[in-house]
């Protein structure tokens, strides 16, 4: 196998705030492999946007005081602003979660898709080169055409109209669709797309990623798909990273991680995913944790069913329980996933095995299974 596009590796991220200094990112690794699209799944507050914009390099008031960002064989976190700027948009694009804040409602959508063209992977400009660029003619011509051609392969059918458009023009689901165009402009090997069609309506939303699942594929992008829809990212995956509380508590390829979830806050997650049945799922009780007094092992422990007193004591470090699946549980055994934990795994926990195997698989593993069909 050809080396990952990308590797994330003991990602801290912190940010100051009024009441201390806020943890939000944790100590998070994951890869994704060339060609593949990952899903990274957690609820709302979880980190998941703060972990993709430390990858783009859009966190200016954050600090990372671990970690590494391992792009192409290079760690991003060493790399001058320049030359992360000139990466990204040519090599890596992302689509935001809100159409409405990311597209700049005083500029047509032409004006913004040409500006990308012009912009998007050049090292920032000096005034001098910026006025030479400026004098340079004949390429306005091209830039329309590109952009214009875009808009079609996007499936919207009037590209010439949109792009005199502005954006408040525009419904949402066509905002999402130049979004989409957008990002796809620069043909970037890697897409970050951060819950793109939440803000529609179920079935512009099933569309806007059908398409964008057909794009990626025609074009061999590696993608990092955020959602909080266990469901969708079933869908869209071939991998899954779940995230609590700027951890990854679970991870493994996505036929796996359904097959058999390990982690007590996968299982609930199953269990939010509406059904046809009910039409809602459970949801799971409780709330995230304050960042800036996090839990110091396991932070899931205050909404975990089977929480025993030493998972508020010990870390539980994420483990390999299987080929390629691991979970950061105290419920079950395996190597330590990461070598920074070996010291850790030396000191077992022992909490007992999972509970719902030992009394109720039936039907604890049913409503799993009923969960996971209707999506
Ligand atoms: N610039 C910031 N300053 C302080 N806290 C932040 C900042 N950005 C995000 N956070 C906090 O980080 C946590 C995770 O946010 P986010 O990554 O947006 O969650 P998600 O995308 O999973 O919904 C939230 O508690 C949020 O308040
Ligand atoms: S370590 Fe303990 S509290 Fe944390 S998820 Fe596992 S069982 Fe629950
Ligand atoms: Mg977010």
């Amino acid at each position: 196998m050809s080396d990952p596009i990308l590797e994330v590796r003991n990602l801290h991220v912190n940010f100051d705030t009024h009441e201390g200094t806020a943890e939000v990112i944790n100590g998070v690794d994951f890869t994704i492999e060339q060609g593949e699209t990952a899903a990274l799944v957690g609820e709302t507050g979880c980190g998941k946007s703060v972990t993709v914009k430390s990858l783009m390099g859009l966190l200016p008031s954050a600090t990372i005081p671990e970690g590494e960002i391992i792009y192409k064989g290079q760690n991003m976190l060493e790399l001058s602003e320049s030359e992360i700027h000139a990466r990204r948009g040519r090599e890596m694009s992302m689509i935001m979660q809100d159409p409405m804040t990311s597209l700049n409602p005083v500029l047509t959508v032409g004006e913004q898709m040409v500006d990308v063209l012009k912009w998007q992977g050049q090292p920032r400009m000096s005034l001098t080169e910026w006025l030479r660029d400026k004098l340079k003619s004949g390429s306005e011509a091209e830039y329309r055409q590109r952009a214009v051609e875009m808009l079609s392969e996007v499936e919207i059918s009037a590209p010439e109209r949109v792009f005199e458009s502005y954006p408040v023009e525009l419904s949402g689901g066509m905002r999402q669709r130049v979004l989409i165009a957008i990002a796809l402009l620069s043909e970037p090997d890697f897409l970050i797309a951060d819950e793109p069609g939440t803000a529609l309506d179920v079935t512009t939303e099933e569309k806007v990623l059908d398409l964008l699942d057909e794009l990626v594929e025609e074009r061999d992008t590696s993608v990092l798909y955020i959602t909080h829809d266990l469901g969708v990212a079933r869908e869209v995956s071939d991998y899954i990273n779940v995230m609590y509380a700027g951890e990854i508590v679970e991870q493994a390829p996505t036929a796996d991680l359904f097959a058999d979830p390990h982690h007590p806050y996968t299982r609930g997650l199953l269990r939010s995913i509406p059904t046809l049945a009910t039409g809602i799922g459970e949801g799971i009780e409780g709330h995230l944790p304050d960042y800036t007094d996090p839990p110091r092992a396991c932070r899931f422990a205050d909404r975990c069913p089977h929480a025993e007193p030493e998972c508020r004591e010990t870390y539980p470090y994420p483990r390999e329980v299987e080929s390629d699946h691991n979970a950061a549980c105290h419920l079950f055994d395996g190597p330590p996933a990461h070598e920074r934990h070996v010291d850790l795994g030396a000191e077992t926990v022992d909490i007992g095995p999972p509970p719902w195997e030992a009394t109720d698989a039936g039907s604890e593993s049913d409503a799993v299974a009923d969960g996971g069909s209707q999506t």
